[in-house]
């Protein structure tokens, strides 16, 4: 029985475990380095946040840093956090300096509709997430149309905040109503949460401050990486 679901998850017919790291609390200094540092550990993707100062109350970095990463970086899978208030506005400009995949918020834009048809036109991964105060059932039209969803679980705006457990029925309604969906959880996720989860059903795993003040971020993405795996392989058993 477990053979035949490793073989499953080997085929690809089920989800596959992601971690990303999430750089916002890294020295931004040194940011290529602190990226390659993340890869080398093990991390499958980076999560770059993305912030406008309106969508939320802080800045970040936009698509001229994303351009000068991509060439230090050229294989890696870029899922984009666009904290901003207008998501429509900036999808050629990550497209053009190598944006991978352009995940915005729900709450941020009036159509996402036409916002998910313009990331998929400009030939980006479509993402789209939803804040700790939005209820989970306003994406159900969207699911069908992009990539991946995005489960905050902080408010977001800053790294180091706690992580709200309170939002996993979120991703278990998700896992239960949409099957196979990558399912990102994002904010306050390490080593002390991830088992809550794994349990609920996330399978793309972005942590930030948890892996960048890790003494040994190969064994902590590996340590997350393992949990999750073994609850898919659980709820697997559990059909
Ligand atoms: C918060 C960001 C998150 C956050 C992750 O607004 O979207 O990606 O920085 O960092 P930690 O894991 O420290 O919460
Ligand atoms: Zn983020």
């Amino acid at each position: 029985m477990l053979d035949h679901v490793i073989l499953k998850m080997a085929s690809g017919s089920c989800c596959l475990v992601k971690i990303g790291p999430s750089i916002l609390n890294s020295d931004l200094s040194n940011l290529a380095s602190e990226c390659q540092r993340m890869m080398d550990a093990g991390a499958d993707y980076l999560h770059l946040d993305v912030m406008d100062g309106h969508f939320v109350p802080n800045l970040t970095f936009g698509h001229p840093v994303v351009k000068c990463l991509r060439p230090k970086l050229p294989d890696v899978f870029f899922d984009m956090h666009m904290m901003v208030a207008k998501p429509e506005q900036w999808i050629e400009e990550m497209q053009a300096a190598g944006a991978s995949q352009y995940t915005f918020h729900y709450e941020a834009t009036e159509d996402p509709k036409t916002c998910i048809r313009k990331i998929k036109e400009a030939g980006m991964k479509a993402g789209i997430g939803i804040k700790p105060k939005t209820p989970v059932e306003v994406l159900d039209p969207f699911i069908d149309l992009v990539d991946m969803v995005l489960i905050m679980t902080v408010e977001p705006g800053f790294g180091g905040q706690k992580f709200m457990g309170d939002m996993m029925p979120k991703i278990a309604y998700l896992r239960e109503h949409f099957g196979q969906i990558d399912i990102e959880v994002d904010g306050g996720v390490g080593p002390a949460t991830i088992q809550q989860c794994a349990d609920a059903g996330a399978n793309m795993i972005v942590s930030g401050s948890a892996l960048i003040n890790s003494e040994n971020p190969r064994e902590t993405i590996r340590y997350m990486r393992t949990v999750v795996e073994e609850a898919i392989q659980r709820s697997q058993l559990e059909r």
